[in-house]
């Protein structure tokens, strides 16, 4: 019987020995490995885990450039395995290692999935640290339950056990966007899912600090539109749309306000487009693609670029909708249309361009 337990880490380098040595203790008697799976930390963690998988044949390292994102990681540490069992758990030691026999057991006497759970009876989560936290982790529970059909109380774990076989029949179907990795599996599961809960007590974080923030609530978001459109429509289309839509309100507010001031209508909306412009730049580069994200020299490098793009893309958006709105007079129609195809353009040409998405 034997176990492979994949650790997301980012910024871990003090957790990582102590994690070692706490599976080592939990796990006495069974077959096992850690994967550590690292994107490409500032910090060295994946130095320190290679430094113990020197010493240790149990301890393996993934190191990832160029990317971030907490499922992903998990998926790509998942996939390396070659074990009967994967078990996710964090680099932080917040989760409670220890429950892990105990989730073995579940599975291997016949659940799907075995989930550490800090919402059932023997459960906790005061390791949670703020009151806005435990707020913002209910809600998203509970549309969380919604969605997945199945009565689990804590679908935000970070912390669950399968068998292989089970996890790489579901790995084609996961978005692997965001860090609901669980909500993920359990929504790409055709079937209904045997869950069993574990309760573990979540603990404070004893290193480091967390990488969770309110963006990620936004691409919590993402993922749930992305299930409700069946992968129809790629999610970063979406971010990109509706960051194009608040630019638009951008755009007529710093118009209005530039009127105001005395600038003449062309000035004001030069003003204002180029404002909206940079503010999508920024929102782009910070949510859409946050795993890609452009910073110091390069950040400038790809707003000028995003402002060549999206120029151009304005002019097109302007010529397609003069051009339709010749032909048949319906303002609005052609006004969509030339908007349509402007947010085609821009995303198409931006992500190749300014972002580099392989
Ligand atoms: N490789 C990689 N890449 N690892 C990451 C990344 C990333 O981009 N972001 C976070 N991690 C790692 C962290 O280093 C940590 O080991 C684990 O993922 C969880 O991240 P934390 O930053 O510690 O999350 P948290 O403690 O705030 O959130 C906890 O509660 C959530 C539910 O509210 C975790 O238990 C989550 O798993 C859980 O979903
Ligand atoms: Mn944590």
């Amino acid at each position: 019987m034997s176990l492979s337990v994949i650790v997301p880490c980012y910024n871990e380098r003090a957790n990582i020995a102590p994690m070692v040595a706490a599976l080592d203790a939990a796990l006495k008697g069974l077959e096992w490995e850690v994967v550590f799976v690292d994107d490409d930390s500032p910090d060295g963690t994946a130095q320190q885990a290679r430094a113990l998988a020197a010493k240790d044949r149990r301890v393996r390292c993934i190191r990832r450039v160029g990317r971030r994102g907490l499922s992903s990681a998990v998926i790509e540490g998942a996939l390396s395995s070659s074990a009967d069992y994967v078990a996710v758990i964090d680099g932080d030691m917040q989760h409670d290692e220890t429950r892990l026999p105990a989730m073995l057991q579940a599975v291997a006497g016949g659940a799907d999935l075995a989930i550490g759970s800090r919402h059932v009876e023997g459960g906790d989560a005061t390791g949670l640290a703020s009151p806005m936290r435990v707020k913002l982790s209910d809600a998203g529970i509970r549309l969380a339950q919604l969605l997945a059909k199945a009565p689990v109380h804590d679908p935000m774990s970070g912390f669950f056990l399968l068998r292989r076989s089970l996890f790489e029949q579901l790995a084609s179907r996961l978005t692997g966007q965001g860090f609901k990795i669980l909500l993920d599996l359990m929504l790409a599961s055709p079937r209904r899912l045997a869950i069993v809960e574990v309760p573990y007590k979540f603990r404070p974080r004893a290193a480091g600090e967390s990488k969770l923030d309110a963006l990620v609530l936004v691409q919590f978001a993402g993922l749930l539109i992305d299930k409700i459109l069946r992968g129809t429509v790629p999610l970063r289309f979406i971010s990109f749309a509706l960051v194009g839509g608040f630019g638009v309100l951008v755009n007529v507010v710093i118009l209005e306000l530039a009127r105001h001031g005395g600038l003449s209508f062309g000035k004001a909306q030069t003003l204002g487009t180029i404002v909206a412009m940079i503010a999508n730049f920024q929102l782009n580069n910070q949510l859409t693609y946050r795993a890609q994200r452009l910073k110091g020299p390069r950040a400038w490098r790809g707003l000028v670029i995003f402002l060549l793009v999206c120029g151009l893309g304005a002019v097109a958006n302007i010529g397609i909708a003069r051009a339709l709105y010749a032909e048949n007079e319906s303002g609005l129609l052609a006004s969509a249309a030339g908007a349509a195809i402007g947010v085609v353009w821009n995303y198409a040409v931006s992500a190749t361009l300014v972002w580099r998405v392989r």
